[in-house]
């Protein structure tokens, strides 16, 4: 075990928190996580009604007894297709112990029902001054993302190696350090640099728990750090994703000013399907972080958890031995 404030706070062993991924996080890689040591999450975004978000939650809660997150995403309400409002109401009648939000606004509305219902609320965000309005609303932690992360980067292109530090200075209250981190050396480094806890992502989808299609994980292992682009700039929803034909055309399109209308149909959720579980790997964005040039292979959740921790012990074992502890 590994003690953390993250650790005392979500009851977990270790310290690490598989970030919600739309289509990928479902019951099976939250339950594995969860049944590892760590703190798995769903994506509601996977479902477009509360009954269908319980039912998952339901499933994961058969395959695993321990805590367990949902992730919620705070876009802007007129473009909402997800009953959140609702969403909350499930993840407090089913008792879910976690919920990581993320997007455009802040949990702030629903911070009062979730603490009454004592689940604990960690904000991703990809700026310290993001990181500071989560504290002063009164989240119980923040998740901050770098630049090398896969999925919503922000605006600012801060590597996770200058982020981190600077938002563990400005908080208080305990944060987890995401983007970019894949292995034992990545988790070791993230705690070195003041977090107490590590948000991975793009490790997780090439793993065998992962619904993601086998063409696209065995892409992550033939990928290297430096086959991720970033799209969506131009719209300001900047994302990191692998390099294809369809992270061209998107290039393309925003470097002649396309519009948002003109750039969703390519953006859209419906080419992401076709990507991740259909497996045509030109078809659609495929979001992934810098981390996919430290993926060889595609072990279970449990054997990469465990490696990620025995790792991380060795290499303080490592540092001690240059005189560092
Ligand atoms: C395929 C994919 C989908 C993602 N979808 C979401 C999402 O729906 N909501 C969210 O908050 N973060 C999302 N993320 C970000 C992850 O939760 C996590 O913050 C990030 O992957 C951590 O950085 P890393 O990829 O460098 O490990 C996604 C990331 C990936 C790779």
């Amino acid at each position: 075990m590994i003690k953390t404030r993250i650790t005392e706070m979500l009851g977990i062993d270790y310290p690490i928190i598989a970030g919600g991924m739309y289509l990928l996080s479902t019951a099976e890689l939250a339950a594995a996580v969860s049944e590892a040591g760590g703190l798995g999450i769903i994506a509601s975004t996977n479902f477009t009604t509360a009954a269908a978000l319980r039912e998952e939650i339901r499933r994961a809660r058969g395959m695993t007894r321990k805590p367990l997150g949902v992730n919620i995403n705070l876009f802007l309400r007129e473009a909402a297709p997800w009953p959140n409002d609702e969403f909350i109401d499930v993840i407090l009648e089913e008792g879910v112990e976690a919920v990581e939000t993320s997007g455009v606004r802040t949990p702030e509305e629903y911070l009062p029902k979730l603490k009454e219902g004592n689940v604990k609320v960690i904000h991703k965000v990809t700026s310290v001054k993001h990181a500071l309005s989560a504290q002063r609303i009164g989240v119980d932690a923040v998740g901050v993302v770098g630049v090398e992360n896969g999925g919503a980067v922000g605006m600012d292109n801060v590597t996770t190696m200058v982020l981190v530090p600077a938002v563990v200075d400005a908080l208080n209250i305990p944060v987890l350090a995401g983007g970019g981190l894949a292995d034992a050396r990545g988790f070791l480094a993230a705690l070195a640099l003041g977090a107490e806890g590590v948000i991975v992502g793009t490790r997780f989808m090439a793993t065998r728990e992962c619904p993601a299609h086998q063409s696209f994980k065995d892409w992550m292992v033939r990928a290297r750090e430096t086959d991720t682009v970033l799209v969506e700039r131009s719209i300001r929803t900047t994302h990191r994703c692998l390099r294809n034909e369809m992270s061209g055309k998107i290039l393309e399109m925003e470097a002649r000013g396309a519009s948002l209308e003109e750039l969703l149909p390519y953006i859209g959720g419906e080419t992401k399907k076709q990507l991740f579980l259909g497996g045509d790997l030109d078809g659609g964005v495929a979001l992934c972080g810098q981390s996919v040039g430290l993926v060889h292979d595609i072990p279970s959740v449990k054997e990469l958890m465990d490696n990620m921790v025995a790792g991380a012990i060795d290499s303080q074992k490592r540092l001690a031995a240059m005189g560092l502890g």
